[in-house]
């Protein structure tokens, strides 16, 4: 006998069937490039995620517009050239069997832009920033809550411009663009991001739209954005093809959204013929305020709100928010509260989840224990990860996304005529001996008043010594640059600038009473440089 037999259920989306009752909610992973291509690492994620057992798979938050975006690591579906990677995404999920979605979305007043937008020119002046605090103080690295700090502060500053009507259309139609390219792309479904306080919910928050045109005050015209987006987007994918929404149901705020409205818009959009109503609540906004911690901590926290959705709309509900196990998942299913459950936490913490749930009745699933860091992670643009991953897969992992983004052999080798700069270039020689696919630049400060032939030489010998080790000539490239603020921070700039994964750096031999005073330039690299590793040779 099955043990979840609710959650091995098979249901059909039309066209596509799901293969059973567990999604991937989506969650945002700071995954992109910078350019906002798909990534290594995305690709692996969003594979491992498919192969769970997980019957579809969401892809967060990809930017219909870069005005609209949240982070320097956001995907991108705006352009025809992110398509060959958005392709080989839905196909690396699809190849796992599960149905693949992608999530498209505009930041709106929330967005990291030079020039944001929003229904009204409204700040984000209720950031609750002692809530930011609170919640990074469950990091442990100084580092890492002053970035958070920052962020918040950053977020406060924040004054949004409001959208012309015709800009409104501009908008929506950027959105239906990309609907397009996502089933171009060969994803099964398009997810609109209607949550978390992003465009959409702006215009239909009475908190956040304060405009007197049709797209503001009375909640027919606050709903009238959503809809009409719906109505492009669809329009824009055509009919066959299912368009899915996610859809905030409160936003705990006060005057924000409340339930009684999100009941009403639930209702609007299934009657379009919206294909699933994925429930969520809450914003950045509310997120970090006591009570709304008090109240997400609890497991399952959004199945009562989903049942009401759920009691109204005859379209597929698919409920997130805390669901820890299988059972739980169960009872959620048995009680008619949703029709599938979406896991984000739950799988980044173990992508085992749905597999030791099917197979072992939920034994041995590593649970999300709410700590946050996986927010703080992707707030502050850093890849995301999971504090309670055993350490050999966590380290795997950054290592993984760290080869892609700053490939241990782009080698930076620091030189500067003296003899222990050669030391560290015979080092790198032998360590790297007949590698091919290495790439090296002989980097040197140059101060005014050193002498160019030392410099010259020191190139020269360089050279030499890395093409006799077996390395091709056309490795290696040489690089000056006139001294700006000090050697070490010229080069840490350099490391930073040129991504790359491995310094090499000669000590020199100061005196003890010059290190102490003055320390040496590799003691500062070493210190400061960040996500590379430098080797200092003696
Ligand atoms: C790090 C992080 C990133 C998230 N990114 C997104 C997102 O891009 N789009 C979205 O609709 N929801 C996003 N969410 C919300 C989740 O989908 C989900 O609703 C919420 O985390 C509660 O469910 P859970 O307990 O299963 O994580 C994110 C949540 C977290 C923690």
């Amino acid at each position: 006998m099955q043990r979840f037999p609710r959650l091995c259920a098979p249901l059909e989306i039309a066209p596509l069937r799901l293969a059973n009752r567990v999604t991937r909610a989506p969650l945002f992973t700071a995954l992109a490039t910078v350019e906002g291509h798909v990534s290594g690492p995305m690709l692996a994620h969003y594979g491992e995620l498919a192969h769970s057992g997980a019957s579809m798979v969401v892809v967060a938050n990809a930017l219909v517009d870069p005005a609209g975006s949240l982070s320097p690591r956001s995907l991108r579906v705006d352009h025809d050239r992110f398509l060959p990677g958005l392709k080989r995404l839905a196909q690396a999920i699809r190849a796992h069997g599960a149905v693949s979605v992608l999530q498209i979305n505009h930041g709106g007043r929330y967005a990291r832009s030079r020039d944001p937008v929003a229904p009204s020119a409204m700040g984000l002046g209720d950031i609750n920033l002692l809530g930011i605090w609170r919640s990074s103080l469950q990091s442990q690295d100084l580092d890492r809550q002053l970035a958070l700090m920052s962020e918040g502060l950053q977020l406060l500053s924040r004054l949004p411009r409001a959208l012309s009507a015709e800009e409104i259309g501009a908008v929506q139609r950027r959105y239906a663009a990309a609907a397009r390219r996502v089933r171009q792309a060969g994803f099964d479904m398009v997810e609109i991001h209607g949550a978390n306080g992003y465009l959409p919910v702006q215009f239909f928050s009475p908190r956040t739209n304060h405009r007197r045109d049709r797209y503001g005050g009375s909640l027919e015209n606050r709903m009238r954005f959503f809809l009409e987006l719906f109505d492009a987007v669809q329009d824009a994918v055509g009919r066959g093809f299912p368009v899915g929404c996610r859809l905030m149901l409160e936003e705990w705020v006060p005057g924000g959204v409340e339930l009684a409205e999100a009941l009403v818009l639930a209702e609007r959009l299934a009657q379009r013929g919206v294909a699933y109503l994925s429930v969520t609540a809450g914003t950045y906004e509310s997120s970090w305020s006591v009570e709304v911690r008090k109240r997400t901590r609890r497991v399952g926290f959004l199945a009562a709100a989903a049942h009401l959705v759920k009691q109204r709309v005859a379209v597929p509900v698919i409920v997130a928010g805390r669901i820890a196990t299988p059972k739980l998942a169960e009872r959620i299913l048995r009680d008619g509260a949703a029709d599938l459950v979406g896991l984000a936490r739950p799988l980044l913490a173990d992508p085992q989840w749905p597999a030791k749930a099917f197979s072992g009745g939920g034994q041995g699933i590593r649970l999300c224990r709410d700590c946050g860091g996986c927010f703080q992670r992707v707030l502050l643009s850093q890849p995301v990860a999971c504090r309670h991953w055993p350490p050999g897969r966590h380290a795997e992992w950054v290592l993984m996304c760290r080869e892609a983004e700053k490939p241990a052999l782009k080698v930076l080798i620091a030189l500067d005529g003296s003899r222990d700069a050669l030391l560290g270039v015979g080092y790198a020689a032998r360590m790297l001996a007949g590698r091919k696919d290495v790439r090296i630049t002989l980097f040197h400060v140059r101060a005014n008043d050193a002498p160019l032939e030392v410099i010259r030489e020191a190139f020269a010998v360089a050279r030499r010594q890395l093409i006799d080790s077996g390395l091709p000539e056309t490795a290696i490239t040489d690089r000056q640059v006139a001294r700006k603020v000090g050697t070490a921070r010229d080069i840490l700039e350099e490391i930073r600038r040129g991504g790359y994964g491995t310094v090499v750096i000669g000590r020199r031999g100061l005196t003890r009473a010059k290190q102490f005073l003055f320390g040496s330039v590799s003691q500062k690299v070493v210190q400061n440089a960040r996500e590379c590793a430098v080797w200092v040779v003696d």
